[in-house]
């Protein structure tokens, strides 16, 4: 990992000192570092219950230091969850009684009972917690968060370095946590995709801080909380699956191209649950990479090495299938400023032009940057270093594995728009519509989202609103209910541009409603008429009924668009409860958030 000190609470001059020392450590003075301050921070705190240092004697050691960790995540598709439950695992196996839990299901009022705390969260929207941490978040930066002199605690932090706002909720539960009294046991890391290294460094850390303090003394005999990796084949070993059909869902004439893809698990082993997702490893358009060799006039043959193990790809190959080379980020740009002879770069990364560097990034890639900042002072193997490696892409998986064995299904959007002069292709939906055929191989892994589930009572009505993509889920919800059988009221919003383009599956779901396995179904076709219509507005015309159901004890779930549909549906929902319940406003959003507490309201939102 290279290490570099950007948004922190150094000064420019502390940081320009620590930027310049810590690339040149090793791997042993980057861990005695850390473990060298860790314990000065464990030093300089002092009081009842704080943490002891290696000198005490051991008798007060054992008394002072708890073998309880608690570990909260917060996580929307996963990926928080799973390193949360690794973490537990390994805590478990080094003589640690571990709690772990979700942030939502956690008892804030019990935080000043704990003394280890570990936080793995992610952070989605803008900036925002997932859904599953907002009641936490907003507890701890309330009036009724507890004083936590008490608390050791460390914070896992997942993000993506291409958001304004790069691992803002982990940043911003450590802030709190340190204000409130806590102590850090080990310092935050700030994950960005490609977290598994720096996370893993992370809980050795931790470990080695905890078992510092004299925590850790036998190992459990208790079996893991979690059972994580059963499958052969993860995010970090995918399966080679076969594309077995690929068709636009999309008529003629319409705006929009919508892959339906269906792919064979067959002898991956490999199960997964209507609300789970799909990853899948892309390539790049290897016309997009003819235009970087040429550009650079780089040989596509050259060997390059890729990754810290020293694994070796001809470049060519490399640029399709190894590397990130539609995005830049912040971190991206400064580390090519020091590649480039450019004088403009070099400004444009300077403290103060953050609004212009904002700007550059916006909708441009590596052939942008390359173009623009000659001459390149770097070698081919520095410049490819600095490139992120190829972040999966996640698909709300549509269809039920009970419904059909051995397969999975997708719904796919095909992404296309024009930036700064030149058509720009999203990576893997592209890949999807114009590249992959019946018969080709993906690599793929099931990312398991126990935040999208069906209600575990057949029985409970549910209400899914899905518009465009978002129907996804909905219809392996659809062909889970019709296989099970199941009696629970099924409600469907769904909405796109036309009738008669963008129907998705209207006759799969025009079955469902002759079969009775669907109730209620409701569309919006926001551009088949003057004024547009949105599924939020067929939800107004139905508020009664809907809020009826509501009481009833339905499941409601939004699948889609998380900028504007899943934003003004949930106001949508609140101003329905408000008018149905004769609900105050504040009543109204307790009441929803009481829903989602009890996992009745549920988001897969992307
Ligand atoms: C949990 C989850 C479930 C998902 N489920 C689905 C699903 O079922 N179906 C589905 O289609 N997608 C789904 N997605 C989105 C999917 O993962 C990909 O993000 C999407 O397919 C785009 O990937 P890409 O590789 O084609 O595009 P990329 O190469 O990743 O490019 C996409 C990026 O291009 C930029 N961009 C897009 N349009 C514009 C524009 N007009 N102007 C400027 N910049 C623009 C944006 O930064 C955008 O993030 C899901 C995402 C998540 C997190
Ligand atoms: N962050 C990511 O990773 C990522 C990646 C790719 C896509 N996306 C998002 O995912 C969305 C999925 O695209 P899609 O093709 O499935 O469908 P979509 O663009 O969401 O469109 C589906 C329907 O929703 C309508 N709509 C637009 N704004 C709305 C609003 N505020 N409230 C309710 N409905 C609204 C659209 O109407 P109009 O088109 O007529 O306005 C259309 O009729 C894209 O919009 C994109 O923003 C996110
Ligand atoms: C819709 C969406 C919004 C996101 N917003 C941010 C963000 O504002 N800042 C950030 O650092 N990462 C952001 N991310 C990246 C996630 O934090 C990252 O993918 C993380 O690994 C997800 O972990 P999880 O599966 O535990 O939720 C966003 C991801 C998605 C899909």
């Amino acid at each position: 990992m290279q290490l570099q000190v950007l948004n922190s609470p150094f000064n420019q001059e502390q940081a320009e000192l620590l930027n310049r020392i810590l690339p040149t450590l090793t791997e042993s003075q980057k861990v005695w570092l850390s473990g060298f301050l860790a314990a000065a921070q464990f030093s300089s705190v002092s009081g009842p219950g704080n943490v002891q240092t290696a000198e005490l004697p051991s008798g007060n050691t054992a008394q002072a230091i708890s073998k309880d960790v608690t570990i909260l995540f917060g996580s929307q598709t996963g990926n928080a969850q799973g390193l949360a439950k690794t973490a537990a695992k390994k805590l478990e196996e080094n003589g640690f009684q571990v709690t772990i839990q979700s942030m939502s299901d956690f008892k804030p009022n019990n935080l000043k009972k704990i003394h280890n705390l570990l936080i793995v969260t992610s952070t989605h929207g803008e900036g925002t917690p997932p859904d599953n941490a907002l009641s936490f978040h907003e507890y701890l930066h309330g009036k009724r968060a507890p004083k936590l002199d008490e608390l050791r605690f460390s914070v896992l932090a997942l993000g993506d370095s291409s958001y304004e706002f790069f691992c803002q909720t982990g940043k911003d539960l450590d802030t709190r946590l340190g204000e409130l009294g806590g102590t850090r046991l080990y310092p935050r890391f700030d994950c960005d995709l490609d977290y598994d290294e720096p996370a893993s460094e992370w809980l050795s850390g931790v470990l080695s801080s905890l078992n510092e303090a004299g925590g850790g003394t036998h190992v459990s005999e208790e079996a893991p909380s979690s059972q994580i990796g059963d499958a052969v084949y993860s995010r970090t070993n995918p399966f080679k699956a076969e594309v077995l059909e690929n068709i636009n869902l999309n008529g003629r004439g319409s705006n929009k191209e919508t892959r339906h893809l269906e792919l064979s698990l067959e002898g991956s082993g490999l199960t997964f649950e209507p609300g789970d997702s799909l990853g899948i490893y892309p390539e790049n358009d290897p016309a997009l990479v003819q235009l970087l060799l040429d550009e650079m006039n780089w040989d596509p043959e050259q060997i390059v090495t890729v990754n810290k193990k020293g694994d070796v790809l001809p470049l060519k190959d490399a640029l399709v299938s190894h590397y990130e080379i539609t995005t830049l980020t912040k971190p991206l740009l400064e580390k090519a400023a020091l590649l480039s002879g450019s004088e403009k770069l070099q400004e444009l990364v300077s403290a103060g032009n953050e609004d212009q560097l904002k700007g550059y990034l916006d909708g441009r890639d590596l052939l942008d940057l390359l173009r623009d900042f000659t001459p390149w002072i770097g070698s081919v193997q520095e410049i490819v270093s600095i490139l992120r490696k190829m972040p999966s892409r996640l698909y709300s998986i549509s269809s039920s594995l009970t419904a059909n064995p051995d397969e999975v299904h997708l719904t796919i959007g095909a992404v296309r728009f024009n930036a700064h002069g030149r058509e720009r292709k999203g990576v893997c939906s592209i890949q999807a519509a114009e590249r992959l055929q019946p018969g080709d191989t993906v690599s793929i892994y099931i990312q398991h989202n126990d935040n999208f589930k069906l209600p575990n009572n057949p029985e409970t009505p549910i209400i899914m609103v899905g518009p465009g993509t978002g129907a996804a889920p909905f219809r392996s919800f659809m062909q889970e209910r019709e296989e099970t059988c199941a009696k629970g009221k099924t409600w469907m919003f769904f909405g796109d541009q036309h009738f008669v383009t963008d129907f998705l599956y209207q006759t799969e779901w025009q079955k469902w409603l002759n079969n009775g396995v669907l109730t209620k179904m409701d569309v919006a076709f926001s551009r088949d008429t003057a004024e547009k219509v949105y599924v939020q507005h067929r939800m107004i015309e139905q508020s009664k009924e809907l809020f009826e159901w509501l009481q009833a004890g339905a499941h409601l779930y939004i699948c889609g668009d998380e900028k504007h549909m899943a934003h003004d549906v949930h106001h949508t929902l609140i101003k329905i409860i408000e008018k149905e319940g004769g609900l105050s406003r504040e009543q109204a959003e307790e009441y929803l958030a009481e829903m989602q507490q009890q996992k009745r309201y549920q988001r897969d939102v992307y």
